[in-house]
């Protein structure tokens, strides 16, 4: 069974960055095979590990609703709507896409949004990893994608303000009835250690904080893909020590 890490946090933490830098990491580190769930809408995932989106599940989903007849009568909708979902996964070197896409449109999507769940929890199970990145609601995680999560792990910065959304995100979960089974805070951007009393009664444990980067700064700026940044950048020389912590059980 796959261990499904999930990227939490208010808009523009660094979740993405988080997420695709771990799957370089699971990958450098040969620890299995891994499946990247982009779970934003405003996708960006794919670009940050260097790929092309294909077809996105919110183009597929929009097609069997609108047109529920291309569904194969001999097949049934969940065999289909499985048929294609495998069809969109982009294999690149060392690591599966999937590309969610952007929210349905007007009409009835709970049927659909079911099957989909219920292909996505085969799907995670056929990897070793999966690593989610969400928007900074957590709606793709209780409707769509899966409410199995191992480590939810939630990205702040420094900032009282910050940490009081971090609180929250992880009520949310609970209120979503998303089980976890750890909850990590990780700071980011923020060269100087934490002081105790900010993360105190947060009801998360605190995994560590991530330096700003320069490098990771410059790509971002330049629109360019993680792919190249430097094998030593600060956060990725971070995020590396960190690592275990998030994928083993204790
Ligand atoms: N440690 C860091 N050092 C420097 N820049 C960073 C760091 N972490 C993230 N960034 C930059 O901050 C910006 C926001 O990061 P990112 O897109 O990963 O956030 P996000 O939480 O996914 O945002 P959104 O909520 O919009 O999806 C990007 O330009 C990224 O390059
Ligand atoms: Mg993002």
């Amino acid at each position: 069974m796959g261990w499904v890490i999930a990227m939490a946090g208010k808009g523009g933490t660094g979740k993405t960055t988080v997420a695709a830098l771990l799957v370089r990491i699971i990958k450098e580190n040969n620890l299995g095979s891994i499946l990247a769930v982009d779970a934003d809408p405003n996708s960006n995932l794919g670009e940050l590990l260097g790929l092309e989106a294909k077809e996105s599940i919110g183009c597929i989903l929009d097609d069997i609703a609108s047109n529920p007849q291309i569904v194969p009568v001999n097949m049934g909708k969940d065999a289909f709507i499985e048929y294609r979902v495998q069809r969109s996964i982009i294999e690149a070197d060392g690591f599966d896409l999937l590309t969610m896409g952007r929210p349905e449109g007007p009409g009835c999507y709970c049927y659909v949004n079911n099957s989909l769940r219920n292909v996505m929890d085969r799907l995670i199970n056929d990897y070793d990893f999966v690593v989610i990145d969400n928007e900074a609601g957590l709606e793709h995680l209780s409707r769509r994608t899966t409410r199995r999560v191992d480590t939810l792990l939630v990205i702040s910065d420094a900032s009282i303000i910050g940490l009081k959304a971090a609180k929250r995100i992880v009520e949310l979960t609970k209120e979503l009835k998303i089980k976890t089974k750890k909850e990590l805070l990780v700071v980011n951007r923020s060269n100087p250690n934490i002081e105790p009393d900010k993360i105190k009664g947060l009801n998360l444990d605190y995994l560590g904080r991530l330096p700003i980067d320069s490098e990771v700064e410059s790509l971002s700026k330049l629109g360019a893909s993680l792919v190249n940044l430097n094998k030593d950048s600060a956060m990725l020389s971070t995020l590396r020590k960190l690592g275990e912590k998030i994928w083993l059980c204790n």
